[in-house]
């Protein structure tokens, strides 16, 4: 049966309990050093000033898996034009990663090479995956060993984690959404604006609540826009997406 939800908080939160692995929203990406398909690299090196993506994969030469990162392979150009590095992790080995790309360049419809457009960190020893809370407990190998989660963790140009997504590894994740959680996290950090329930870009945005109406006026000359409530509380403030 699934771990219960809430469990990894709760243990966390326990006083006294020992620490639990993983990553919390803020938290600064651990500098590790790591074999990826693109030779060795130490994480704050390769994330530089950008905005970072590190996604994590059950196993190489799985269905899903493989369905999953020729999707992001497609979606590299995206990345890169919202300044976004990708990485990808899975607990085997290098020369595993390089010939199961063979395998997703062919799903693409491309030639079977070993290149993809983003590094695919080799992770054997299951040690990055338990340092980053990323096994699934329901979802074993043959030798019982758990494997990975589909964890994704998005990072800013200050290294620290703005965005954290895990899904078990019976289900695959959208990458469009992933890519739309993006546009609302770089908007969101550099304007005082949240993103609505089903936002993309180009819709309005709320105005975020911490902003009084007079300075909200002066931030967004396209207009602020007031829902009225039953509640007569005007905190419903729309404006168009700002620029
Ligand atoms: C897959 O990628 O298809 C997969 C991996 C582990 C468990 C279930 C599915």
């Amino acid at each position: 049966m699934r771990r219960g939800a809430g469990s990894h908080g709760s243990e966390r939160s326990g006083s006294g309990a020992a620490a639990m692995p993983g990553l919390l929203l803020g938290d600064e990406a651990p500098n590790f050093e790591a074999e990826t398909t693109q030779g060795r690299i130490r994480f704050h090196d390769f994330l530089g000033d950008s905005w970072g993506i590190l996604f994590s994969h059950p196993r190489d030469f799985t269905p899903v898996c493989t369905t999953e990162l020729g999707r992001a392979a497609k979606l590299a150009p995206e990345f890169s034009k919202r300044n976004v590095k990708m990485i990808a992790l899975s607990i085997d080995s290098v020369q595993d990663h390089l010939s199961w790309s063979k395998d997703i360049n062919a799903y693409n419809g491309e030639q079977p090479e070993e290149k993809l457009p983003f590094p695919i960190i080799a992770d054997a020893n299951r040690e990055l995956a338990v340092k980053l809370g990323m096994l699934d407990p329901d979802e074993r190998d043959k030798d019982g060993m758990p494997l990975t989660a589909r964890v994704v963790f998005v990072f800013g140009p200050d290294k620290k984690l703005k965005l954290s997504i895990l899904y078990p590894a019976t289900t695959g994740r959208n990458f469009d959404e992933i890519l739309r959680v993006v546009d609302s996290l770089q908007l969101t950090a550099y304007k005082k604006v949240a993103t609505p329930v089903d936002w993309k870009p180009g819709d309005s945005v709320m105005v975020v609540p911490t902003l009084p109406d007079e300075e909200a006026k002066k931030l967004f000359p396209k207009g602020v826009f007031t829902k009225d409530l039953p509640s007569g509380k005007k905190y419903l403030r729309y404006t168009p997406q700002p620029e």
